[in-house]
């Protein structure tokens, strides 16, 4: 089934290894902003249809990877996966993101749910993960992932995005040990999902912590950082250069780099809201650090661009102690559907101009 990896960046820079290039790879790569995608998604009728038929799943993963020279490729596929199958009824509405028909609401809805079954539930996931291994042939790795425990919470008793977060954190604040078997449930289905995507033949691991960053300090340790260090003590990875490396993203987790740092993970995503060069002297060498551009910058003209890949690259290198080792460049989170593509170009091109010795 695998073919040898003709291009391992991204890989040797998770393992704080020398590469030729800094590695890049972006956050939403595949969606709405390649008219390439649009055309799919207009034969396939909506997103879901797409994530669910892994033949559709595989052909849009690779698409950005036709137009750019991207270090890696990521499964095409969505962090709302588990709630659905643990029989929330996922869908999506246009213009206001994803919903659940049934969230949880309430101790007895927490008590109703379980761990999925990974085949019978979620198969279309794994199937997707095999097909584009196949595809892949060995161009570069392919990235699995999932949300995190806090973050799946949040769309799951919210029913869908929210600005104020009123009701999950009713429940964390309210009936405190509700929300930890919830979380326990979900991090239990985080880890089989992930080690079913990697079984599958996932090179690399993604933990998308989107909504860390909207607690206080207390409570991000209590109900998100707790669960990302059982992921990353319990997860399954292998050993040597056959490891499957872990990455720790989450919007707002500048604060907690060390912390992260210190779970056993591989690697650490970080929104832009921090400096690199500050996050790399806090992570002190020890977990590969992914990001941070502001994803805004595709807004800007090229040699915008250019100069402000350039800045994110030596901030690396500087809080890094001078070496470029253990950056993975990306941005500081997804890309919107109003994004040029041409844009994109400069961005990938430049990370490798750039940072080329
Ligand atoms: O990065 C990639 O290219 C891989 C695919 C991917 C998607 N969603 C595809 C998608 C990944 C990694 C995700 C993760 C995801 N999904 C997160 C965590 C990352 C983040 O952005 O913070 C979250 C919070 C979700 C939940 C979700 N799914 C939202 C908020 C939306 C957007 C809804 C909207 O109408 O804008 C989705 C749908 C979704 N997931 C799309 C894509 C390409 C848009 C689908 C479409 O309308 O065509």
């Amino acid at each position: 089934m695998s073919s040898p990896l003709r291009n391992d960046r991204f890989l040797r820079a998770l393992r704080r290894e020398p590469v030729d290039h800094t590695p890049v790879w972006l956050m939403r790569q595949a969606g709405r902003y390649l008219p390439e995608y649009l055309a799919v998604r207009r034969e396939a009728g909506s997103f879901l249809a797409m994530a669910k038929n892994p033949e559709i799943a595989c052909e849009v993963t690779l698409q950005p990877l036709r137009r750019f020279e991207l270090d890696a490729a990521i499964l095409f596929s969505d962090i709302l996966t588990i709630p659905d199958a643990m029989g929330l009824g996922l869908y999506f509405v246009e213009g206001e993101g994803p919903k659940f028909e049934r969230p949880v609401r309430s101790v007895g809805d927490v008590d109703r749910l379980a761990v999925p079954d990974m085949a019978a539930e979620l198969g279309y996931v794994t199937d997707a993960v095999s097909l584009i291994r196949r595809e892949l042939d060995g161009a570069v790795p392919l990235i699995g992932f999932s949300g995190s425990p806090w973050t799946l919470a949040c769309y799951m008793v919210e029913g869908g995005g929210s600005k104020n977060f009123s009701h999950v954190k009713s429940l964390a604040l309210n009936e405190p040990a509700a929300m930890h078997r919830l979380l326990d449930v979900i991090t239990d289905s985080v880890i089989a999902y992930l080690s079913a995507q990697r079984a599958a033949g996932a090179q690399a691991l993604q933990v998308f912590d989107t909504w860390g960053g909207v607690l206080s300090p207390t409570m991000y340790r209590e109900f998100s950082l707790r669960y990302l260090q059982r992921i990353a003590a319990e997860l399954e990875r292998g050993d040597g250069d056959a490891r499957t490396p872990l990455i720790l993203f989450g919007k707002g987790n500048g604060a907690y780099v060390e912390e992260l740092a210190a779970t056993g993970t591989e690697g650490v995503g970080v929104d832009w809201t921090i400096d690199l060069d500050e996050a790399a002297r806090r992570a002190r060498g020890r977990v590969a650090l992914q990001g941070n551009l502001d994803p805004a910058t595709l807004y800007g003209n090229p040699d915008a661009i250019r100069r402000e890949v350039g800045r994110v690259l030596d901030a690396y290198r500087d809080g890094n102690g001078g070496s470029r080792e253990g950056h993975v460049f990306n941005l500081g989170h997804g890309m919107s559907p109003d994004m040029n593509p041409d844009h994109v170009k400069v961005l990938v091109d430049a990370v490798h101009e750039l940072s080329a010795r």
